[in-house]
């Protein structure tokens, strides 16, 4: 087909047909480049916009991935009468989706199929929360830990940020990108769902900073020092080693909005935003270190005889030495519009990813919520917890070892 006809071709036979086409150019192969009737949108115009993370494989992409500048969370409630074949059904279409997308090949009938063509390192992550096991009657194939977390003192949950029995995390270096994965991922999954609630988040853009740096917070703190490194005892920390199938190779994700006081935090001086945290603002070393990486020494004291980092401090409260009860922060933060006479609604889209939440997760929280200098600014107003099913191989989909 001629681009004039492609162009003026119905919206399925163009989406099929870009599908083809553009999908190929897309990843640089230079013959089809070379091709008359290649579309504009298919030559990678920058290293960004045309990298590509792998979809398929023993565990989902989205958690070891180094993370991209752009993410939307969006959970869905399974319709009433949905059940385990349903439930498989929406899971292959959607799977389908992402297999495309993120390989920067359109999705099948995709009437936006130009906006298929960068995948900007999108990822596409499937979460199962405890109401998508209950619904198919696959309960014997939930990780024991998955259950929602217990109330804690500090928490002020808002159901609109809370719950839900599938998520799709959608991450990219390109906000048009996530946008259009969005859209073909809620259009596919809108006769077996309805959204619940959707949270949009940014990181540091590609190219703003040399690569391997530990992002900023809105609070101006480093925040991912202490995470984890990939290869290292990170596997064993947040993938499930063994096992039957639907376990193995599966991990757990803890979603916290977390609002942050920026009007009250910003009348603290400096002295005093470092001590709440325990780390320095502008390197991010521990306050008795010089760089990031220094290991904090919690028993140094200074001349009034306290600890140089304080007992209650973030960064007391929440240190793991075991790396085997690590867990995998990948937060995103959040700034919406301003809610009242100009006070911002800016906080954390914080993810928590450990192969058991109970052991992993839950101490610190305990420890968190029951003292941390940072509880003075910083409120939960969401919560919500998921499985990541293991990955699958070309031609399979996800949630097929607990749903097939
Ligand atoms: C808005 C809320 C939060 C902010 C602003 C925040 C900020 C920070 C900062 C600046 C650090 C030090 C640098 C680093 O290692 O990343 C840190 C460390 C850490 N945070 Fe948070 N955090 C928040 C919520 C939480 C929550 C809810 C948890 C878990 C329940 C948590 C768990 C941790 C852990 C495990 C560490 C590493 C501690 C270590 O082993 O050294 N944080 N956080």
């Amino acid at each position: 087909m001629s681009r004039r006809g492609l162009l003026t071709g119905g919206a399925l036979a163009a989406g099929g047909a870009f599908a083809g086409v553009a999908g190929v150019t897309a990843i640089g192969d230079k013959q089809a480049e070379d091709r008359d009737d290649r579309l504009p949108e298919a030559v990678p115009v920058a290293a960004v916009g045309s990298t590509v993370e792998p979809f398929h494989g023993p565990r989902q992409a989205g958690v070891a991935t180094d993370p991209q500048a752009h993410a939307s969370f969006v959970a869905l409630t399974l319709r009433a009468g949905i059940e385990r074949a349903a439930a498989g059904r929406m899971l292959r279409l959607l799977t389908d989706d992402a297999a495309r997308l993120t390989q920067g090949k359109p999705a099948l009938a995709d009437t936006e199929a130009e906006l298929g063509l960068l995948p900007a390192r999108l990822t596409v992550t499937f979460g199962f929360g405890p109401g998508l096991y209950r619904a198919a009657g696959v309960e014997d194939r939930r990780p024991a830990s998955l259950a929602e977390l217990p109330s804690f003192r500090i928490d002020r949950l808002q159901p609109a940020w809370s719950g839900g029995d599938l998520l799709l995390q959608i991450c990219a270096d390109d906000p048009i990108t996530v946008a259009h994965a969005q859209r073909v991922l809620l259009k596919d999954s809108r006769p077996f769902a309805t959204v619940r609630w959707v949270q949009q988040g940014f990181r540091r853009s590609p190219g703003v900073e040399p690569g391997g740096r530990t992002q900023r917070n809105l609070f101006g703190q480093l925040d991912g020092t202490a995470n984890p490194r990939p290869g290292t005892p990170m596997d064993s920390a947040v993938w499930v080693p063994d096992g039957p199938a639907w376990l193995r190779d599966s991990t757990t994700l803890v979603v916290r909005r977390i609002s942050m006081n920026l009007e009250t935090w910003d009348l603290l001086g400096r002295a005093d935003r470092e001590l709440a945290s325990g780390r320095r603002l502008d390197t991010g070393a521990p306050l008795t270190g010089t760089a990031e990486h220094d290991e904090p020494d919690f028993a140094a004291t200074g001349p009034d005889g306290l600890t140089v980092i304080p007992d209650f401090s973030h960064l007391t409260r929440a240190h793991v030495t075991d790396d085997r009860l690590k867990i995998l922060r990948r937060p995103y933060n959040y700034d919406g519009a301003p809610i009242t006479e100009g006070h911002a609604d800016s906080g954390l889209i914080f993810t928590s990813y450990q192969a058991d939440i109970s052991r992993q997760f839950l101490p610190i929280q305990r420890r968190l919520a029951e003292r941390d200098l940072l509880n003075e600014w910083t409120t939960p107003i969401g919560s919500a917890v998921f499985a990541i099913p293991p990955g699958c191989p070309p031609g399979g989909w996800i949630g097929e070892q607990v749903l097939g």
